[in-house]
């Protein structure tokens, strides 16, 4: 089945951005999400067993909308829609990145920091961004401003956003999402605490949603 960059962005109000170093934490790691409530997964490439985490999540877990992070080629879009992926999002976008996501199989949502940069993504199709780093690059406020004169142009913010401000993005019109890593530690992941990460999704998603 294939998703519009619309419906991931309608799936869920918080994307846990996972850095996966053990395939064996996957499957695992992707039932927790889903017992608290989350189904959209974003799978960075940012580990050797990236690519064999998101093949298995695609293979194993049929809730799941199984994503790739941190996708910042032509080369890595196609690796990650072979192994299964539903939907990209990169930190970024290239000129290269955004032509490959045009033939692409599955959504890419590219990275944008800048009004030029939104300018181009959106000249080359493209409404749905990510907005990161959130924080750094002016956060609520930049988003507010930006919302002026690209009303159209959707978000999903990550980078810095945590329980004390996701819900000050997600009241933004111009924001369907928000993604951070704080949904699943590295250290719950690695003691296999899958209760703590059920836990931290369905309190998540249970602020958003009240
Ligand atoms: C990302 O890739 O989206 C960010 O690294 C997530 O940022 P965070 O760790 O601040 O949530």
């Amino acid at each position: 089945w294939t998703i519009s960059p619309a419906e991931v962005f309608a799936s869920g109000p918080v994307v846990p951005v996972l850095v996966i170093h053990d395939v064996a934490h996957a499957i695992p790691l992707a039932e927790a999400l889903i017992a608290g409530g989350i189904k959209v997964l974003e799978v960075t490439l940012r580990t050797p067993a990236a690519l064999d985490v998101i093949r298995e999540i695609a293979n194993k877990v049929p809730e799941a909308i199984i994503g790739a992070g941190t996708v910042t080629n032509a080369q890595q879009l196609k690796e990650v829609t072979e192994a299964g992926a539903k939907f990209a999002i990169s930190p970024g976008m290239t000129a290269d990145l955004l032509e490959a996501g045009a033939r692409g199989t599955i959504p890419l949502i590219p990275g944008i920091s800048s009004i030029s940069d939104l300018m181009k993504a959106k000249d080359a199709g493209y409404t749905y961004l990510k907005f990161f780093p959130a924080e750094a690059s002016g956060g609520v406020k930049a988003l507010k401003s930006i919302g002026g004169p690209f009303p159209e142009t959707t978000f999903c913010p990550t980078g810095g956003i945590s329980p004390s401000n996701y819900l000050e993005y997600l009241a933004l019109p111009n924001v369907k999402c928000v993604g951070g890593s704080w949904l699943a530690p590295d250290e719950a992941i690695k003691s296999g605490d899958w209760a703590q990460i059920t836990e931290l999704a369905a309190t998540a998603v249970k602020n958003a949603t009240q």
